[in-house]
């Protein structure tokens, strides 16, 4: 599976889940996630993040493979819901596109 990282947080770009032939995004407030079990390892949303944020499951570094759990968790979190189109990203997305360490900003 792919997965989603620390940059998303408090940017939530939204390009990543128009490419998706599995429609398998999950939106919360501040962060999107991807479900395991649907995810088919295509890797189009990689691109697509303007933050690098979504990295495959074998390829993530040392620091963030604790959202390999969390994706799995966030999708499955009452309210979170399926995006498919895209929306504008979070209004203070390009200060917090700078902050590399971000993850107490994670709203669920
Ligand atoms: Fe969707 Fe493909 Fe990205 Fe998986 S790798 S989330 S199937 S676009
Ligand atoms: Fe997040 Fe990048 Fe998608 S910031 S919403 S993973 S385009």
């Amino acid at each position: 599976t792919f997965v989603v990282t620390e940059p998303c947080i408090a940017c939530k770009y939204t390009d990543c889940v128009v490419v998706c032939p599995m429609d398998c995004f999950f939106e919360g407030p501040n962060f999107i996630a991807i479900h395991p079990d649907e995810c088919i390892d295509c890797s189009m949303c990689v691109a697509e993040c303007p933050v690098g944020a979504i990295v495959g499951d074998r390829e993530l570094p040392p620091e963030q493979q604790h959202f390999l759990a969390l994706n799995r968790e966030l999708v499955e979190q009452p309210g979170w819901q399926r995006l498919t189109a895209r929306k504008e990203p979070l209004p203070d997305h390009a200060q917090w596109a700078a902050v590399a360490d971000k993850f107490d900003e994670l709203k669920r």
